[in-house]
């Protein structure tokens, strides 16, 4: 059930806990759960799929207008289909994940990307997570949070989710593949990733899911001006 019209923006970098705590804090609020991450990988998936250099800018805008990117919400969360497949499992595979901070770094696809997510969030009642849905894509959300995490914990999470998957991955190359993606999404020319000045941070290192929601339900029912934002659903 959708009950409002407000925008949660929720970034932050990899392994801070963003999708998990939006998806919950959107069934919890009825709100729609748009995660922007799955937009990048996507997309990062077909450039693959199609032997184009994740560099050239020029060659993944073509591969973007060329491709049916569709985000489906359901009750495991979002599904993410390309031209019709099913690909919400394959868009976290470790391959995906090494190159799709260079398919995010050119101005040209992010500005053909801020439409779909500006389109996807339109009717409001949305909680949105990325890494610059604060500062770039929704600047007038109605509440933002900026979810950060030691690179250590952000690892062992990541380690842990990638093993349940069935990949054999140590701790090491875990922690230093998300060193170098947030290196990457910090340093990037184009809407890098930081906090918007009127964020709320929230440290999720040693906190569950469930104490962040909670949290950040406490910082919306503590701040004026949202009434749309109904929490009774
Ligand atoms: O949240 P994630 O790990 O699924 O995101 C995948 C990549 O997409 C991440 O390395 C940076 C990029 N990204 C971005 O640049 N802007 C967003 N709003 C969301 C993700």
């Amino acid at each position: 059930m959708q009950t409002g019209k407000c925008s949660i923006a929720i970034d932050g970098p990899a392994g801070a806990g963003k999708s998990s705590v939006a998806r919950i804090l959107a069934e919890r609020l009825g709100f729609l759960h748009i995660d922007t991450g799955a937009l990048y990988r996507v997309l990062t998936l077909q450039v693959m799929r199609e032997g184009v250099k994740p560099t050239e800018a020029v060659d993944v805008v073509r591969v973007a207008k060329a491709a049916k990117i569709q985000i489906v919400p359901g009750p495991q969360g979002i599904k993410v289909l390309l031209d019709g497949e099913d690909v919400s499992d394959a868009i976290r595979e470790p391959a995906v994940s090494e190159n799709v901070s260079l398919v995010a770094q050119h101005a040209e696809v992010r500005d053909y990307l801020l439409v779909l997510q500006r389109q996807l969030a339109a009717d409001g009642g949305t909680v949105m997570d990325g890494r610059d849905i604060g500062t770039v894509v929704l600047p007038d959300a109605e509440l933002k949070i900026f979810l950060t995490a030691s690179a250590e914990e952000r690892a062992r999470r990541r380690m842990k989710e990638l093993r349940t998957q069935g990949h054999k991955v140590t701790y090491k190359d875990v922690l230093l593949s998300i060193r170098a993606r947030d290196n990457l999404d910090a340093e990037r020319l184009v809407a890098p990733l930081r906090a918007a000045a009127d964020a709320i941070p929230i440290d999720t290192t040693g906190k569950d899911v469930d104490a962040v929601v909670e949290e950040i339900l406490g910082y919306l029912s503590a701040v004026g001006g949202l009434e749309g934002c109904s929490m009774d659903s």
